[in-house]
């Protein structure tokens, strides 16, 4: 499939093009429950798409980046010279739209114009328009599957990531105004024992509660990189791995293990009581 898909790709390239325009093969539109700005935040966003995008991309490494968008060397699956792209994506606000090019490679001189018009205050509607150039007839169609195909899925990917950070957002805000408890019962040590991991909110913080070494440990369930979500995420040899961008923590010292800078939210202290062989998370 990859080499039919490239050996397609290099038919469209030789192929004669009759005017100079790059021709429009087909157009994406979808509502999303979500505001512009999580909208601009994705398209910023380049680190998300070999992670959260694991099924398209096998790997990228940027070149560029910045306010105005990123420039990157991609590849699709599996990481070969079949699969070799360097893609730029432009950001223009004031046209609410972005523009994704592919400038080398698999794909070369196709565009993606993403425009993502506001419908209310968490409402939006993106049309994306898919521009191949020197596209053989009898491709066409080949080709609008593919990418009416591969934008649903890569969509319903993003809106995931981008109602469940919105909803990070706002459970962060609250928590500032919120009253602090100083301790809280996690239930008795028995039932506890059955019911690990266990994910227990304390002070509006998500933590989990797991046995490390024969000794419970507590850890964060929210990523301190862009709040994603750690509820799923499996623990290696002490170390879970965020599936956004792939950031790893040591759960013991909530260091980030994989180069960033940053570490998990401070956990409450867990102790069981003696005499009541209760389990408590207490403020440290
Ligand atoms: S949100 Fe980016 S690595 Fe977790
Ligand atoms: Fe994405």
């Amino acid at each position: 499939m990859v080499v039919l898909t490239y050996i397609f790709d290099w038919m469209r390239r030789l192929s004669i093009a009759f005017r100079n325009q790059v021709p429009h093969v087909v157009t994406y539109t979808r509502e999303l429950p979500i505001s512009l700005e999580r909208m601009y935040e994705n398209a910023l966003d380049w680190e998300h798409l070999p992670w959260l995008h694991r099924s398209t991309f096998s790997h990228l490494e940027v070149l560029d980046s910045g306010d105005w968008g990123w420039r990157a060397k991609a590849y699709m699956h599996p990481k070969s010279f079949l699969t070799y792209m360097i893609i730029e994506l432009r950001l223009d606000r004031d046209k609410n739209r972005w523009i994704t090019k592919t400038h080398r490679g698999l794909g070369k001189g196709t565009e993606i114009w993403t425009h993502a018009i506001p419908l209310g205050e968490n409402k939006i509607k993106v049309i994306v328009d898919f521009y191949v150039p020197k596209l053989p007839f009898w491709l066409k169609k080949s080709y609008a599957d593919q990418y009416t195909d591969l934008y649903a899925r890569l969509y319903d990917e993003d809106l995931w990531m981008m109602a469940s950070r919105q909803k990070e957002l706002d459970r962060v805000s609250k928590a500032k105004h919120s009253e602090k408890v100083e301790s809280l019962s996690l239930g008795k040590l028995t039932e506890v024992e059955t019911q690990l991991p266990l994910a227990f909110e304390f002070n509006h913080h998500p933590f989990r509660l797991v046995k490390l070494n024969g000794e419970f440990r507590a850890h964060s369930l929210s990523c301190p990189h862009m709040l994603g979500p750690l509820d799923d995420a499996a623990i290696h040899d002490g170390v879970l791995e965020c599936p956004w961008h792939g950031y790893q923590f040591d759960i013991q010292t909530g260091k980030c293990v994989s180069g960033q800078k940053c570490r998990l939210a401070r956990p409450p202290r867990i102790v069981v009581d003696r005499e009541s062989r209760e389990v408590f998370a207490n403020a440290v």
